[in-house]
């Protein structure tokens, strides 16, 4: 087992995505004992976003490429290489106005690269990160679960399994901001669902 964890949140320290985030490593690498582990805090390192400037230089054939532009392409390939070479992936997904992290957002739209990572064919698109198995801890401030107001959960599932990430478990911290004792009873609702998953 290679664990890639992704913490989305725009916090560093305290966030409740990031905390569900390691208590789900924790457990998958007290399983697995000698399973790698890579950490991308997107608020440490940002990914730049999808700009005019970084599709002028996707489109570009590499062969065409400025420095610059080579350089921003570069900047994908390293998600891309990072992610085709873990198995395991954990993402911290605090809910934002109703949707992902902008953050999180970057990081998708770099690792979606036509060709590489999904490819159409006669019958269809095809996802290449295959075989892995994905693990999103989501942080709310309200309740969404299994509600149509859940962008979140549909999105992901959409996009990852386009991707080829079909296996996918949410484990939901919600209601943080919900009175007094919100926070715990969050956690508590997320140990239960990972208690769920694990086993
Ligand atoms: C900018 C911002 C927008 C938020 N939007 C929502 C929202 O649409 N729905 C919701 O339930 N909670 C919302 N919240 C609450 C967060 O989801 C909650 O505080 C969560 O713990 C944030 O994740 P983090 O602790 O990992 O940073 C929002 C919080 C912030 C800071």
């Amino acid at each position: 087992m290679n664990i890639l964890q992704i913490n989305a949140s725009a916090r560093r320290e305290g966030a409740n995505s990031t905390r569900v985030a390691n208590d789900i490593t924790a457990r998958l690498l007290a399983a697995n004992p000698g399973a790698g582990l890579t950490l991308r805090d997107l608020a440490v390192t940002p990914h730049p976003m999808l700009d005019e400037a970084a599709l002028g230089a996707l489109f570009t054939p590499a062969d065409q490429r400025s420095a610059e532009q080579a350089a921003r392409v570069a900047l994908d390939d390293a998600l891309i290489a990072q992610i085709q070479a873990h198995d395991t992936i954990v993402l911290g997904v605090p809910m934002y106005n109703f949707g992902v992290p902008v953050q999180l957002k970057s990081w998708i739209d770099a690792i979606a690269r036509v060709g590489v990572t999904f490819r159409y064919s006669a019958s269809g698109p095809e996802g290449l990160l295959k075989g892995k198995k994905v693990y999103v801890a989501l942080a709310r401030g309200g309740m969404y679960r299994d509600t149509a107001a859940d962008s979140q959960v549909p999105y992901l599932r959409s996009v990852l399994g386009f991707l080829g990430m079909t296996n996918v478990s949410f484990i939901y911290a919600e209601g943080l901001a919900m009175g007094p004792d919100a926070v715990e009873k969050g956690l508590a609702q997320a140990h239960a669902d990972l208690d769920a998953v694990l086993g």
